[in-house]
């Protein structure tokens, strides 16, 4: 491609080192789908002839045909996708071909390629992350009954329905997909007509190539749309936490199948078993995901090191931003469908979340509350709940077992009712503030999320 200036070879050492194509073959269709379009402008702009304009599509839409019927041979000492491509349209279709390249650079080329990848990739991502919102909210209608206790510091702290634990997390997934959107946004600008820095004394209008390629508008600084890599670190970063989320959400299961807990069964296709131990079903999904969440943080961590010490614009440092891009976009599609599935299977057991949400302790905070209800100011009624609650653990006896003038040792003012308070029903029925999980608030948003999931 630069044999003017050249007398030597490249080395075969330099062709091997330097080579993309190993990896960037899978930007060919947004490669030919960039090229047609500026074939298009380039035939607006008098460059080429209609005819001309047919034959590099034809060509082109030969050479995808041959790349997904897998009969194209790839050639490392071309370099990359883009190289591969044109001369192979070049060789197919003779001058038309090497008329292709006006008014383009690769550097313009490959931004546009990979923003037009990003965009398709985005909104496959967000389509499995409403796949996995659907599971969890399918699982939580199926244990909607299950209650159990709420964690701080993996420390039993309140009762909770696990219909609503599970909420949390579809909440979660619902930033995730917003953050996705958003990046979009910001993927959907044009940089094709941009150059090699400096856009090109051969007019094109960028606006029609834009539309074409379905750009909603198209870069305002050449040097900055070639340089620009931001949405790919956006984009890393949204996966990044996404990754997070369900690692997090890993964690809570794995917790949860141990025989410890005992919260949850997975099922027989989403566990494995131990090569030794006969007895073992281990979460090995979940783990797997907790694990390869690392690997998503560190493609973030990779391609910003990358960028920070770059000068302006294209330095073929950038042409290592997409193996951890690459990476990151099937790791997280393969983990959120492995996640949908698993989750379908998953099943509560309803009786050991309730002998757990069953510690008297986990109302510790309602009897402050009762105390509250009678006036009494919070800080002195945690006060005197905690000496109660100091009292019950000596006595090895639960509140409910308390006698009535064991209360009124601590306070006066206690009277029978405080019984009513010590019921692990009435106590969530009574958490029915907004976003609170009474039973009835957990259905609502039950409601709420089938709906907003079916749109
Ligand atoms: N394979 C290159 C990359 O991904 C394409 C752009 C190459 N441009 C250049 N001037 N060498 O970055």
């Amino acid at each position: 491609m630069w044999k003017g200036r050249f007398q030597e070879p490249t080395s075969a050492l330099v062709q091997s080192y330097g080579e993309s194509v190993s990896f960037d073959w899978r930007l060919y269709a947004h490669d030919i789908r960039g090229s047609v379009a500026h074939a298009k402008g380039l035939e607006k702009a008098g460059i080429i002839t209609a005819e001309e304009r047919a034959s590099i599509e034809r060509g082109l839409k030969e050479i995808q045909h041959e790349i997904e019927q897998g009969n194209f041979e790839f050639q490392s000492s071309l370099e990359d996708v883009h190289m591969n491509i044109e001369s192979d349209l070049t060789r197919r279709i003779g001058p038309a071909g090497a008329r292709l390249h006006t008014a383009r650079s690769r550097n313009d080329q490959v931004a546009t390629d990979v923003r037009l990848y990003c965009k398709d990739a985005v909104d496959q991502v967000v389509g499995l992350v409403r796949c996995l919102q659907r599971a969890l909210v399918e699982a939580a209608e199926r244990g909607e009954q299950a209650v159990m206790p709420g964690y701080t510091h993996l420390q039993r702290g309140q009762p909770v329905l696990f219909a609503h634990h599970l909420l949390a997390y579809v909440e979660m997934l619902e930033r995730d997909a917003a953050r996705f959107e958003d990046a979009k946004k910001r993927m959907d600008v044009m940089p094709l007509g941009s150059g090699a820095l400096a856009g090109s004394t051969v007019i094109i209008n960028r606006e029609f190539v834009a539309k074409q390629l379905g750009f909603s508008s198209v870069s305002q600084n050449s040097m900055d749309a070639i340089s620009d890599r931001d949405f790919v670190a956006e984009f890393l970063f949204d996966i990044a936490l996404c990754g997070i989320h369900l690692s997090r959400l890993s964690e809570d299961i794995i917790l949860w199948c141990s025989s410890e807990f005992g919260f949850v069964t997975l099922s027989d296709a989403h566990t494995t078993g131990s090569s030794l131990m006969p007895q073992k079903k281990n979460p090995d999904v979940a783990e797997l995901t907790r694990g390869k969440s690392g690997r998503l943080v560190g493609n973030l961590v990779c391609l910003l090191t990358i960028l920070k010490g770059l000068p302006m614009t294209y330095n073929r440092d950038m042409q290592e931003d997409k193996e951890p891009l690459f990476d990151s976009i099937d790791t997280i599609k393969s983990a959120l469908g492995v996640f949908a599935e698993m989750i379908a299977g998953l099943e509560v057991n309803a009786q050991r979340t309730k002998a757990a949400a069953s510690d008297p302790m986990l109302l510790a905070t309602d009897l402050a509350d009762y105390l509250v209800k009678n006036s009494v100011p919070f800080r002195q009624a945690h006060e005197i709940i905690g000496k109660l609650v100091a009292f019950s653990i000596k006595q090895k006896r639960g509140f409910a077992q308390l006698k009535l003038t064991e209360f009124q040792r601590f306070w006066k003012g206690f009277s029978k009712d405080v019984y009513d308070v010590l019921n692990l029903s009435t106590a969530l029925e009574a958490r029915k503030g907004i976003g609170a999980p009474s039973p009835q608030n957990v259905r609502k948003q039950l409601d709420r999320w089938r709906k907003q999931l079916e749109a």
